[in-house]
């Protein structure tokens, strides 16, 4: 727990640019899946008062949210591929704005994490026919995972197409730009990673060919809305979601290509001393944004420590937003902290969503 001011000139604090985002400070508020949406993934008022409480993020990534109905992962899940959903967006858009500031939306297509209970009797899409082990939440309680159905080549073009149209839908409800989930094994980590990619025609084998579909992807959706309103989330050799990755190799491949698109940003899941981060950080020298994972806590000095090292430019920080709607403020007094409840991460209600105390208001109890 920090109990001394932070030191004006700490690296937190400092303004970045990264392609169109203008940001105030490094510490970014990272995705975190809550489950708030309406049932049929319109986001709502209260989704609104939750991402306005924490503008003081350098940018808002927001939770996953899927791109077309068929990437739906989970109940109440927000969605980015209807009119009703861009409403919905809009809203958070400007109480987040209203606030001073930015937010982009994470585009999460679960790909085989899913389940035909979630997606009205439909069976999920992936890069192979890989049931991955385990359960997963439905709107009918726990259930093992289902065998997806192995997507065509001829429907790649459309998968990626609808990602485009959702990053055009984001922009037109006034976010601030996109960021593809690449990561923790959702669709786009599916096509990457050998272990739930089998595929035998131009999107399987090597590590070209793997990193292909994520290519086209990030490729789409710069034509939609500019390579510097897109950015992208990696996970190398992640495990979460049953995932297996023999070598890392498709990353610092993968990682050149969308430097050539001219992407805003890389957010890469690993510790601050992961060979691969360095490997990473070589191609991108500038606009990296790190979040270490579960493996440790994101603690104020630690966060300014790897800002200070040089492996990141700015560090995204989750359970400590979720928990701490003025966290820039708290990090910067050396104030107290909220803690995170876990019973309400998932699902609910206002209550541990919405009514985490700030600074003031525990002052004033
Ligand atoms: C409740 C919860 C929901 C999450 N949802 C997402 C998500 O939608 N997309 C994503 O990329 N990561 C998600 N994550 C992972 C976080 O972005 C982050 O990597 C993780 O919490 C570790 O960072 P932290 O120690 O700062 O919390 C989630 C984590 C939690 C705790």
């Amino acid at each position: 727990m920090s109990t001394t001011p932070l030191n004006p000139d700490s690296p937190l604090l400092r303004p970045l640019r990264l392609g169109a985002l203008q940001l105030d400070n490094r510490v970014l508020m990272a995705p975190l899946t809550r489950n708030r949406a309406d049932a049929d993934g319109t986001p709502n008022a209260l989704q609104a008062t939750y991402y306005a409480q924490r503008a003081g993020a350098g940018l808002i990534i927001t939770e996953g949210s899927q791109p077309a109905a068929i990437g739906k992962g989970y109940p109440n899940v927000p969605g980015v591929h209807n009119d009703a959903q861009q409403a919905g967006w809009a809203r958070i858009a400007d109480a987040v704005h209203t606030e001073g500031g930015r937010i982009v939306v994470q585009l999460m297509h679960g790909g085989r994490i899913s389940h035909p209970d979630t997606l009205g009797g439909d069976t999920p899409v992936a890069p192979s026919a890989v049931r991955p082990a385990g359960e997963v939440v439905t709107p009918s309680g726990l259930q093992p995972f289902a065998e997806p159905r192995e997507l065509r080549t001829d429907e790649l073009p459309r998968v990626a197409a609808e990602f485009a149209d959702a990053a055009r839908r984001a922009v037109a409800a006034g976010l601030d730009g996109i960021e593809l989930h690449a990561a923790n094994g959702y669709l786009l980590h599916q096509f990457l990673t050998d272990g739930s990619n089998r595929r035998t025609d131009a999107y399987g084998g090597s590590s070209e060919n793997r990193a292909r579909f994520v290519i086209e992807v990030a490729e789409a959706t710069a034509a939609a809305i500019g390579a510097d309103r897109v950015g992208i989330r990696l996970s190398p050799g992640g495990a979460f979601n049953d995932m297996s990755e023999s070598d890392l190799q498709v990353y610092p491949l993968l990682a050149r290509e969308l430097r050539r698109i001219g992407l805003a940003y890389v957010h890469v899941i690993a510790a601050p001393d992961a060979e691969i981060l360095g490997e990473l950080r070589a191609l991108w020298p500038d606009r990296l944004v790190l979040n270490t994972g579960f493996a440790q806590d994101s603690e104020r000095d630690a966060v300014a420590a790897i800002l200070a090292s040089g492996v990141a430019d700015a560090v995204a920080v989750g359970r400590p937003f979720l928990a701490n709607p003025d966290l820039i403020r708290r990090w910067t007094e050396g104030a107290e902290l909220n803690e995170p409840d876990q019973a309400t991460f998932y699902g609910g209600d206002a209550r541990g969503y919405t009514d985490y105390p700030s600074l003031d208001e525990v002052v004033a109890a």
